[in-house]
């Protein structure tokens, strides 16, 4: 259709500029494109994406893209404390294990995501006591840990603890009702019940530097002395229009590096919506992003994985939680963007 647009505007002889048709120039097929993750496993990284087990299986494109171009998983959903023990002690684990054996059969790894956020509580945890709460924190992290031990090689312990205007933690349902040593707490019971899995702070916001990337350093820093985290995670939810200082990125990487923690970028995803222009701008400004974020972790050793929150813009959060927007490395219909090329320039070092 549009380029019939764009015929029709070169034979109409001039006198108006030609439709733009960046979206009508479709990329390959995820079928058709190299496996991202044969260029990332060239430099010993993992490349993730998140995905709902009710798609592995039934959506033959989703299931062939996921299984391709990643390996490594994460439960975009079905992992946390909601899903999993919705219901008091009744734990339903169908949604992971199913994300699990996909990984499994497809020798990828899991990251486990996520044992304690205030985000996904459910609505009865909310009415417990202080001593309630103690126990059901506990026996939550030490069933859920227990059931994945082996089949995880990492968990996000505790998500988004840091608040967003003020120094020090966030208020929620687990700082109000068991003091600012939760944290430590939650690290204790999972190292406890999983010895063997990679113990992972994650949070938003604290991707370049500024007050939250210090605070996440001095609560990751203090639980590394103690021996409770492994390593931390960086969400990266960020905009093509509006992001941290890639020096910045760079910087904050290293010196949680020099931490001894293991690195990751947990749920990258690059909005577009605010790039100025049309998709002709801004698909070429969100592969660049994708390119250099990568090409940042790819930097420090210790970065060891890069997680997107998804992978076709036919499926992704960023909808719902911001708008309509295009955020991922294939198209609707699982075509390769630009950005599934910045990604794979930045770990064949281009
Ligand atoms: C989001 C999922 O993408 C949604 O599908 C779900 O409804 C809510 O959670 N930070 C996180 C993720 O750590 O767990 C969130 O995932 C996105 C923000």
């Amino acid at each position: 259709m549009t380029g019939l647009l764009l015929l029709a505007a070169c034979g109409g002889g001039g006198g108006f500029e030609p439709t733009p048709v960046a979206t009508a120039i479709p990329g390959p097929l995820w079928s058709e494109v190299a496996p991202l993750r044969d260029a990332a496993a060239q430099t010993g990284r993992m490349i993730g994406a998140a995905v709902f087990s009710s798609r592995l299986g039934s959506d033959a494109a989703y299931t062939g893209a996921a299984g391709r171009h990643f390996n490594s998983l994460t439960a975009e959903w079905e992992m946390k404390w909601n899903p999993i023990q919705r219901i008091p002690g009744v734990y339903d684990f169908s949604g992971g294990d199913r994300i699990v054996d996909f990984a499994e059969s497809r020798g990828m790894r899991v990251k486990g995501h996520a044992l304690v956020w205030h985000g996904a509580t459910p609505e009865w945890v909310n009415a417990l006591s202080p001593p309630e709460l103690r126990i059901a924190f506990e026996d939550h992290i030490r069933t859920v840990a227990e059931h994945y031990r082996r089949r995880v090689y990492a968990w996000d312990v505790v998500n988004e603890a840091i608040d967003d205007s003020q120094p020090g933690l966030r208020s929620t349902v687990f700082s109000r009702g068991l003091g600012s040593d939760y944290v430590a707490e939650a690290f204790r019971q999972a190292r406890r019940a999983d010895p063997e899995a990679q113990l992972i702070y994650n949070d938003y916001g604290a991707e370049g530097l500024n007050r939250k990337s210090n605070d996440v350093y001095n609560l990751v820093k203090d639980l590394k002395e103690r021996g409770l985290v492994d390593g931390v995670g960086l969400q990266m939810h960020i905009s093509a229009a509006s992001f941290p200082a890639l020096a910045d990125i760079q910087a904050n990487i290293q010196r949680l590096a020099d931490l001894g923690l293991q690195v990751n970028i947990s749920e990258m995803d690059v909005r577009v919506k605010d790039v100025p222009g049309d998709a002709a701008t801004k698909l070429p400004g969100q592969r660049q992003v994708y390119r250099d974020v990568v090409a940042a972790c790819v930097a420090v050793p210790r970065c060891e994985a890069v997680t997107l929150w998804g992978f076709t813009d036919a499926h992704s959060w960023i909808d719902n939680a911001f708008g309509a927007d295009d955020p991922l490395l294939f198209d609707e219909q699982y075509r390769a963007k630009p950005a599934f090329f910045g990604v794979l320039d930045a770990y064949l070092g281009r």
